[in-house]
């Protein structure tokens, strides 16, 4: 539809629930650096965001702290700067929980749409009272990030399984808004963790974190840190288990995470069951304006295909909802192996 003006007015409707927030669209700003600067969370707002998600507040910054005002109680020890060797370099991304909290407080203020807080860590403890902290400080909801990498052949998947669902239960019990749990895609069996995770008193889950895998520097033989930002085709792998985790658990919001950069791959995550689908590598790389570009085309693409709301999406290619559930499954797997043939270039041929 035209206006007068010229100016293009949709009449889809574009609102989602997320965590029991009502958004203006499914379009997040996940947790990244955009929000270490304050002015960034109106800016994220004015493109069209219809919430955000804070960068994170780390297990290791909260420790670093303590750690430090111990040193200062116990002045003269060696212990604290051996102990602060275990701790990677956080640079400027790890400023202390202080200031983290003022900041967060800051963006809260500057904006109207919802904003999350995000906690990340592994272990059951004092650092958890951030939640509540944050919850003090007006945030709409919290996502707490579980990364932890097992390297112990004696620690098995349930013990870590166990920490998470303690961890998730402990941050439950000391805030009352609603609470996310943002998770690798590494789970002999996701379905059964995400039912603990709900038990434990997750309102949401975020799928997936992305690891950022080291690689090795060949020349000075050493292993290094190495950021990678994402591509569409990352996308798949949340979309399969959203798409299987729709409609397990009642009441529990999915998030997608990972690979969307067109208006396409949050078309796609809507469809599997996504409330909400998050940017970060996108905006990153082709900045803010990317988000306003992307609710047009969601728009657009709406009205081509004759849909009235995001909400008649939602869900509708998950695994409960569509003829053939054995796409999601391993069954599918033969399928796809098998459909390689149809790409079968000269490079396969025998030599004669
Ligand atoms: C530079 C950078 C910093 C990030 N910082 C955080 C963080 O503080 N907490 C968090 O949960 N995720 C963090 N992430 C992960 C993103 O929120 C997001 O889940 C991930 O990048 C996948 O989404 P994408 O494909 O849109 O980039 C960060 C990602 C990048 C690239």
């Amino acid at each position: 539809m035209e206006t007068l003006s010229g100016t293009r007015l949709y009449v889809m409707n574009l609102e989602t629930e997320y965590l029991g927030l009502k958004l203006k669209s499914p379009l997040v700003a996940s947790a990244s650096p955009l929000t270490q600067e304050v002015s960034n969370g109106k800016r994220v707002e004015d493109a069209g965001a219809a919430a955000i998600v804070m960068h994170s507040l780390f297990e290791e910054q909260v420790m670093i702290d303590s750690l430090r005002l111990n040193s200062e109680l116990e002045a003269g020890t060696e212990a604290f700067g051996e102990a602060l060797d275990y701790f990677p370099q956080m640079n400027d991304y790890g400023v202390g929980p202080d200031t983290h909290l003022d900041r967060l407080a800051a963006i809260k203020r500057s904006v109207d749409i919802p904003v999350i807080g995000s906690l990340n860590g592994v272990s059951v403890g004092g650092w958890t009272k951030f939640a509540r902290l944050m919850e003090e400080e007006g945030v709409d909801a919290l996502e707490l990030n579980l990364y932890y990498i097992p390297t112990n052949p004696e620690t098995s998947a349930g013990e870590i399984e166990e920490i998470y669902l303690d961890v998730i239960a402990s941050v439950r019990e000391v805030i009352k808004i609603p609470l996310a749990v943002k998770l690798s895609p590494f789970f002999s069996s996701l379905p059964h963790f995400a039912r603990g995770a709900v038990e434990a008193g997750a309102n949401g889950l975020v799928l997936f974190n992305r690891f950022y895998e080291p690689d090795f520097d060949l020349e000075a033989l050493e292993v290094s840190p190495h950021l990678v930002l994402s591509n569409s085709n990352e996308l798949r792998l949340p979309l399969r288990w959203i798409a299987i985790l729709y409609g397990q658990n009642p009441g529990l919001d999915l998030a997608l995470t990972s690979g969307v950069h067109h208006h396409e791959d949050v078309i796609k995550g809507l469809m599997a069951g996504a409330k909400v689908t998050m940017m970060t590598s996108e905006l990153l790389l082709n900045g803010m304006g990317r988000i306003g570009e992307i609710e047009r085309g969601l728009a657009e693409w709406m009205e081509e295909h004759e849909y009235e709301s995001v909400k008649q999406m939602q869900g509708s290619m998950s695994r409960q909802n569509i003829e053939d559930p054995g796409t999601y499954e391993r069954f599918n797997y033969l399928k796809v192996l098998g459909s390689y043939r149809a790409h079968k270039t000269e490079a396969w041929s025998a030599p004669s």
